[in-house]
Order: structure tokens, then sequence, then C-alpha cells
């Protein structure tokens, strides 16, 4: 039988106590490398880290950095200086460490990773650059860009049963152990699995862990939250590495995580996830996204980040596990090939958050949304999702009458313009307002918009601000009202606008 890593719990305890009690901490970090450094080193630039690890009064924390999070080789003696109650031969026999070259390796990451409320220990396999050759095919990855991003489009509100499906190092079920009363988290790799429960123990956490594909561990039983980060890679269906690929073609992962959605959501609850779809016509890339969410009879907000073409795609992931260029560039052409014979012309990728109606909420029709969002520093957040179906929900229970009998006030907006010179001087071809961080949250704007929004404070209706504008313009305020009432509800659903009592 496979022996898996940190499997004997004392071990693991007395591997957490060691690690804090020589403050291998977000914090005991930052302040060993400085500022610079460790900006850099979050860029993946290691180097600058290194030399600070060199210059440093504190041996042990500086062993361990480099040890853990640099990829170094170290002396047998200076690891089992700096985890004196561990010692070198039980972190050799637990697969922490390796022995190499005239010392010994990490064969695990462990790194402080600060969430929501806490300095948490997570465990991972050291990354393809910090390893020479490719990396296990039950290689589990450390916490990356998509956990993140993940990470911070979850709603935290505080619930009772969570989901974490497709757990690798246990990064989602971390965060969701701050706000969830109870986490089950999941794996098909066993690997995945057994480091997920070391990063539970050495956290004092305690999650569910099953073994299974997709639903198949929770058959029967629901959930008020459901993350995942799924190995949503659109390939052939090859299984090279567990971590990015389903062994499933095409994108049938993602299709099918989503088609088990609805099954698994308890009234009233939330599901959030990241997946990629196949494009056959850029044209109309949400059509195949479109069928799966229409299919679960759930609201949903769909925001495709990025959409890219075959070769940015495939050379994103064949690089990505550390294989060399010669059986990189073999498998990618291969990779293409297969793109060519399905006639798939880009991949979208994005996140999708999938929300349930309450037990007793009226009947309606699905609320979806499917949207690209793609600039810098409009990601959805937590916040963002909330307010968004808060803002949903509000836009579905108010008429346009209710909106023009209410006070409403415009949230911290830029309006620019864009004007070009011509004959009588400069000539304004559009604007628009923008809510900074808001995600979609750009509306063009007209002379009447503009007005509106400038003049909506909160003191007065809505429909007495449409009427002094309509005087201004000599036009029925009526009519100018039902014409501006398509923007004034895309305002309010961007949270440009919003309800001031
Ligand atoms: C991209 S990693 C995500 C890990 C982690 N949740 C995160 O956010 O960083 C995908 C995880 O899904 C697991 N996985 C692969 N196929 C699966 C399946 N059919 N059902 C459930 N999990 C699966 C992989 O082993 C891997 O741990």
């Amino acid at each position: 039988m496979t022996r898996h890593p940190l499997d004997t719990p004392d071990l693991v305890d007395a591997l957490g106590a060691g690690l804090r009690a020589v403050a291998y901490t977000s914090e005991g970090i930052a302040a060993l490398l400085g500022e610079e450094a460790s900006a850099a080193l979050v860029d993946g630039v290691w180097w600058p880290a290194l030399r600070r690890t060199r210059r440093a009064d504190d041996a042990a924390l500086s062993t361990l950095i480099r040890l853990f999070l640099l990829g170094a080789t170290e002396p047998v003696d200076a690891v089992a200086a700096a985890l004196p109650a561990v010692g070198v031969a039980a972190l050799l026999d637990q697969q922490v460490i390796e022995t190499a070259d005239g010392g010994v390796r990490a064969v695990l990451d462990i790194r402080p990773h600060g969430s929501d409320s806490a300095d948490h220990l997570v465990v991972a396999d050291q990354d393809a650059s910090m390893r020479p050759g490719a990396v296990r095919r039950d290689h589990v990855l450390g916490i990356g860009g998509a956990s993140m991003s993940l990470a911070r489009a979850v709603i935290r509100t505080p619930v009772g049963r969570a989901l974490d499906l497709g757990t690798g190092c246990g990064v989602q079920a971390l965060h969701l152990a701050s706000h969830c009363a109870e986490v089950v988290a999941t794996d098909t790799n066993e690997r995945a699995l057994a480091l997920a429960a070391a990063t539970a123990r050495l956290n004092g956490l305690s999650w569910d862990l099953r073994s299974g594909s997709l639903f198949e561990p929770v058959a029967g039983e629901t959930f008020d939250l459901i993350v995942s980060n799924p190995p949503f890679v659109v390939g052939t269906g090859a299984q090279d590495y567990v971590y990015r690929d389903s062994g499933m073609v095409g994108d049938g992962v993602s299709e099918a995580l989503i088609a088990g959605i609805a099954d698994h959501l308890a009234p009233g609850g939330v599901a959030q996830i990241l997946a990629n779809w196949a494009v056959r016509d850029v044209d109309a890339w949400d059509e195949r996204v479109r069928g799966w969410v229409e299919a679960t009879g759930l609201d949903a907000w769909v925001v495709q980040r990025e959409l890219a073409d075959p070769i940015s795609y495939v050379s994103l992931w064949v690089s990505d596990a550390g294989e060399s260029v010669v059986d990189a560039a073999e498998r990618g052409s291969l990779w293409l090939d297969w793109f060519e014979e399905q006639g798939i012309v880009a991949v979208g990728m994005g996140s999708i958050t999938f929300r349930k109606p309450g037990a007793t909420e009226p009947e309606r029709a699905p609320d979806v949304v499917i949207e690209e969002i793609t600039a810098a520093g409009q990601e959805v957040t937590g916040f963002e999702a909330q307010a968004f179906w808060n803002r949903r929900d509000f836009l579905r229970r108010n008429s346009d009458d209710d909106l023009l009998a209410a006070r409403l006030s415009t949230s911290p907006v830029f309006l620019e313009s864009q004007s070009l010179p011509g004959d009588d001087g400069w000539q304004q071809v559009s604007a628009a307002v923008t809510r900074p961080g808001g995600p979609g949250a750009v509306l063009p704007v007209d002379e009447v918009m503009t007005a509106l929004l400038a003049g909506c404070r909160g003191e007065v209706p809505l429909g007495a601000l449409v009427s002094l504008i309509a005087d201004f313009h000599g036009v029925d305020g009526d009519a100018l009202a039902a014409v501006a009432m398509p923007a004034i509800r895309e305002a309010v659903g961007r949270g440009i606008l919003y309800r001031a009592e």
C-alpha cells in the first residue's frame, strides 16, 4: 500500500509547533525577508529572498525558508537544528524532505497563508519550478493564482454546511473553515487528501475528507455553500496530471460539475466555481456555458475573465508541470491538432456563481447573467458577488414606478469622456461612468444620464429629478422616464445607483 506523507498525527503536531516556535509565520517570514524581497518572491523572483536569508541572523528561520519556500538543498545539521523536536529522520520518514546531493531538500511545500481571520500553514507538493524534472502524476498543487481568485470570489457569509470539491492542499477548505460550521472536502487523489488532512491538523481544524469523483462522495447530501476549483483544463481526455487533467474529454469536467450542482445545493445555497469552456465561434462564446447553466434551473452569474486562443491556452499548460522543452513541444503540437479536429478556436475561462432560491421564495424564472469582464481591477470578490445578487433582487422586486418614487444616490464613480478635435473645437464622442473595483461596473452615459447621476443624492425622488431634466430640455417627463429607465436599471444593477433609504 502506498504510504502518503505526514501520516503520523503526532509528527504533524510536532512539526506545526516547531515551525511556529521559530516564527515560520507570514509575519515572521516577512520580517526576515523585508518588503522588497517578499514582494519579489510573491512575483516568483526567488533569489533576493535567498540573499536575505544568507545575511539574516536567524539561522533556523533562514534554513526553513530556503528549504520549504526556495527549493534549496540544505545541510542535514542545519535542518536538524531548525526543527530539533522533530528531527531529520522523522522528516525523511514522513516524506517531508528527501536526501539530495550532500544534504536534504523539501518534497513538500509547507508555507504560512494568511486567510481571512488567521495565519495558517498549508501543505502541498513543491512546485515544478522548485525541483528538477516533471512533477509526479499525483502532484498536489500549492496555492496558485486560480486558488486565490476563487478564494477572493467566495461570499463569506456564515453558513452551516460547505463543500470544497477537489480540495487539493485544502486551501479553499481553510477559508471555508472561517465561516462554515461544517466543511466536507473531496478529491480523487489520495495524496491530496493526505496533504489536506495535514493542512487541517496543522491548523487545529477538522474537515470531513472524502475520496471520489465530483459529487459521488456526497451523493444525496446538500450544502449551503459549494466551492470548486476543478481540474478544468480543456484537452483530449488524457490524464497526465491529476491536479489539472480530469481525464474527461474537452470541457467535460466543467459540464459535469455544473450539472451536479443543483441537486447538492440546499435552498438559498450558493455555489462558486471556476470553469473553462470550449468555444467554437468567438462571436457566440457564451453558447456552450449558457446551455450548461440554463439546464441547472439556478440563478447564475457567469463571468468570462479571458478568452484564450489555442496556442496561448496550450502553452500555458504544457510548460506548467516542468516537462522538458522537447516533451512540451511534442505534447503541445498534439494538443493543438486535437483542438483543430474538434473545431475549438478558443477557450473561455472564468468563474460562475450559482444561487438556489430560498425555500419560502415565490416561484420565478432563474436569473441568469452571462458576461465578459476582462478589465484588471474588476475581479469578482465575495463582497461584489453578494452585492450583485442583492441588487438583482432589488430590481426584481421594484417596478419602474417604484424606482421613480424612490430616492436614489450615486456611488463614488468616475465620469470619463472621449472627445475628438473638430471644426468647432472638441467634440465629445462618448462618455461613461465607472465604479472603481466593481466587476462590469461601467455604464455609457448620455447627457440625460450624466445629469441624473449628478442629481441623485438621496434627497428627492428619482421621478422629480427626471421631471426637472425634462422641463430643462422641454420634453415630456413620462416619455423621458421611459427612455431613461433601462439605463437607470442598469446603473442600479451595477451598483452605480443605489436606494438611499
Ligand atoms: C486545480 S486543483 C485545485 C486545488 C485547490 N482546491 C485549489 O483551489 O487550489 C484541482 C483538484 O481537483 C482534484 N480532482 C481531479 N479530478 C477530480 C474529480 N473528478 N473529482 C474531484 N476532484 C478531482 C485534483 O486532484 C486537484 O486536487
